[in-house]
């Protein structure tokens, strides 16, 4: 039906708005000089998302060793039915959408609940939403679809924007893939909170979080045979070479993705294969690496029922149901917000 993507902004059933707290550069600008001037440095995690780094995260996806996926997956095709019964959803709306593939599954579920059924998608990615947008309403022929390309905290504050009378009734968020752990606990926590505060009693949230799970079968998630993890680590740099004017030389870089045991938590790093100079022309500077030096590009936490029984109640939410894979290795949280 639509060969093009942007063809899908021509049908009333899709829009995509763009949502910004602040502006993306800026943004971008901001973190570098937080994180990248001096040693030990790091970034956020939301930059590896350009077109190219999406697609290479799809790719992850489908590598032999990456679990997550489908055993969320796996969660989903069996208990969406349930997820969407319990919730009483009319609309979904999902946080860090990506391809929404596995989202299929609830879509699906409350397609054979409502008439109308609305999916409100956010992502940093906006060629990820309208080629996702694109793909659903062909599936879902009754389908009404809303981009809102931005970060998770300014589509939380924008969503009032695209509820109208088809977003009446509860909402189901989702916030799938364990993105929460690639926060540390005081920003999942606010990001959390956040999510809480725009919930109304009605409201749920379908929280999908990765667990711990023996070292080899962690590493090895995160270390491809194939080097698409690899790539898609190392794609960060062409994207501050573009965004930023720098000349970080890729191939002056290794990926390592060590499970970091007392922190509960894979860290990614791209290790530096020898003492380089890094020119950066906005914000003007100049990086001396040296070699073995780690830049650490994202962390993704492995989650004890502790520690998410600790965010849930800093952030004041509350148990309603879970469904979980063979030895607790990924999990499905149904959440409602708690009394504030
Ligand atoms: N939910 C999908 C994709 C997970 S990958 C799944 O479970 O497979 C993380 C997704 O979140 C990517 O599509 C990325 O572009 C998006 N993302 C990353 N940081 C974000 C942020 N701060 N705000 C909104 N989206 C973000
Ligand atoms: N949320 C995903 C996770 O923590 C993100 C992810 C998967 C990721 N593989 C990655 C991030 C490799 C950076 C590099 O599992």
């Amino acid at each position: 039906m639509f060969a093009d993507p942007s063809a899908a902004r021509m049908t009333p059933r899709y829009s995509r708005r763009v949502v910004e707290e602040r502006d993306a550069h800026a943004e971008l600008l901001a973190d570098f000089r937080a994180g990248m001037l001096e040693p030990p440095r790091s970034l956020p995690p939301k930059y590896f998302y350009d077109a190219r780094g999406s697609q290479l995260f799809d790719a992850i996806c489908d590598t032999p060793e990456y679990y997550p996926t489908r055993l969320e997956a796996e969660l989903l095709e069996h208990h969406a039915g349930a997820i969407m019964e319990a919730s009483g959803a009319r609309t979904l709306f999902e946080l860090g959408s990506g391809t929404s593939r596995k989202t299929e599954y609830l879509l699906e579920a409350l397609a054979a609940r409502v008439a109308q059924p609305h999916y409100v998608a956010n992502d940093v990615c906006g060629e990820i939403l309208d080629e996702a947008g694109v793909r659903l309403l062909q599936r879902f022929e009754q389908l009404q679809v809303d981009s809102l390309c931005g970060d998770y905290t300014a589509a939380l504050a924008h969503l009032g924007e695209v509820s109208g009378a088809l977003a009446d009734g509860p909402r189901l968020f989702a916030f799938l893939g364990s993105s929460l752990g690639n926060f540390e606990d005081a920003e999942a926590g606010d990001l959390l909170r956040r999510i809480r505060e725009t919930m109304k009693p009605e409201d749920r949230l379908l929280l999908g979080l990765d667990r711990i799970k023996p070292r080899p079968v962690l590493e090895a998630a995160y270390n491809d045979a194939a080097g698409v993890t690899a790539a898609f680590n190392l794609n960060l740099l062409a994207v501050l070479n573009t965004e930023l004017g720098a000349d970080f030389d890729p191939e002056g870089f290794e990926h390592r993705a060590p499970f970091v045991e007392d922190q509960s938590r894979i860290e990614m790093h791209l290790v530096s294969r020898r003492d380089q100079v890094v020119h950066v022309s906005e914000p003007e500077a100049r990086l001396e690496i040296a070699e073995d030096e780690a830049i650490r590009t994202e962390i993704s936490r492995k989650f004890s029922r502790a520690a998410i029984d600790r965010l849930l109640a800093i952030a004041g939410l509350e148990h309603e149901s879970e469904w979980s894979a063979p030895e607790d290795w990924y999990s499905l949280f149904l959440l409602r917000p708690g009394v504030a």
